[in-house]
């Protein structure tokens, strides 16, 4: 199969709905990362979804919608503080979960009750969602476990032949995949830290708990996908926090000495002490956004060229970094965290 990358314009609209209503599958931008989009009322075009991706099949999809969207047609309860977030954070970066009305194809939710809903504020996502007019279900357009796809050319490198249509919407501000928010409590929980912070949460509506899985045997883990190795670079990685900038050093004067593929990913104001023993470095930037925006993008040229990357996490924690932080961790982590249930 031979994969076209378009721009947006009507024309590649219609070409994308024809595709979709057929039950296959399109990368849309958001302003987030790529998504790789399908019908969610399709099993079989699901189901293709997982196959490409290589996803685990205990992992639930997000389902898009436009803005205008009736969501009482997809989901049983919306509860009064949703409805708040809602007005207050959508179309954007946020994923509300809840419970499902059961329309979708059951393999959307991976046998969950619940459905993860988002509402993605970029203008062509939201004219691609127009034009088919249905949830579309969207996890990030790359292969399971390397780095989320930040521009169309990203999309291409991993799924080039097998998915017929990728929409150019140049590339995601965002960076970072959205906050994913459990909406089926008294109050909101994060199941994934994103651009919508928990600070920001909590000024809209009072109250939000972070959640955190368990991994004791039998228990059920709300979001599956948070048990699995995720955004990972082709290439050894080495995490340093931020007090151990000397160990990073140190790190990476050994490494040099066996590996010619080496170089450092850090914030800007570090970058002086690295390049003093000679290090090649990627600048993740000097503030919050900047660092969500290139993460993903440093981490896969990172790959191209280096053998062993060396990285030392940003000084700053707390809003966005929470999920920067996060996606670094699992970025740089060896293996799957165990799942003694299975
Ligand atoms: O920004 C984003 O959210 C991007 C763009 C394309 O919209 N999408 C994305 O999808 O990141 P994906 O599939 O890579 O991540 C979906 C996350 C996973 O952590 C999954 O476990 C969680 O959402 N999730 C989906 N449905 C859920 C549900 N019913 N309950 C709890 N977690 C759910
Ligand atoms: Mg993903």
């Amino acid at each position: 199969m031979q994969t076209q990358i378009k721009a947006i314009t009507p024309e590649s609209l219609r070409q994308a709905k024809n595709i979709i209503m057929d039950g296959g599958v399109v990368a849309i931008p958001t302003e987030t990362v790529y998504g790789l989009g399908g019908n969610a009322f399709d099993d079989e075009a699901v189901k293709k979804i997982f196959e490409i991706k290589g996803r685990p099949n205990d992992n639930p999809l997000i389902a898009h919608v436009h803005s205008d969207y009736d969501l009482s047609q997809i989901i049983d309860y919306d509860p009064p503080y949703a409805k708040k977030l809602r007005e207050s954070f959508l179309p954007g970066p946020l994923t509300l979960v809840y419970p499902s009305k059961g329309r979708v194809s059951p393999y959307v939710s991976c046998g969950l009750d619940t459905l993860a809903v988002r509402v993605p504020s970029h203008e062509g996502a939201q004219a691609f969602l127009r034009e088919t007019g249905i949830p579309i279900v969207a996890p990030s357009a790359n292969l399971s476990r390397h780095v989320s796809p930040t521009s169309a050319r990203h999309v291409f490198d991993d799924l080039q032949g097998k998915i017929p249509l990728i929409l150019d919407g140049g590339n995601c501000v965002g960076g970072i995949e959205s906050t994913v928010c459990d909406c089926t409590g008294d109050v909101p929980t994060i199941l994934r830290a994103g651009l919508v912070t928990k600070e920001m949460i909590i000024r809209v509506v009072g109250a939000c708990n972070e959640y955190t899985p368990s991994f004791a045997a039998g228990e059920k883990v709300k979001s599956p996908g948070l048990l699995y190795k995720h955004y990972a670079p082709r290439c050894k990685t080495l995490l340093f926090s931020s007090e151990n900038r000397e160990n990073a050093i140190s790190a990476y004067m050994s490494e040099t000495l066996e590996n010619k593929g080496i170089a450092v990913l850090c914030e800007e104001s570090a970058i002086v002490e690295f390049e003093k023993v000679g290090a090649k470095c990627f600048n993740l930037g000097k503030n919050q956004a900047e660092m969500a925006n290139r993460l993903y993008d440093l981490l896969r040229q990172a790959e191209s060229v280096c053998q062993v990357l060396i990285v030392l996490e940003p000084r700053e924690k707390g809003g966005i970094m929470t999920g920067v932080l996060n996606r670094l961790r699992k970025a740089c982590a060896s293996e799957d965290i165990p799942h003694e249930s299975k």
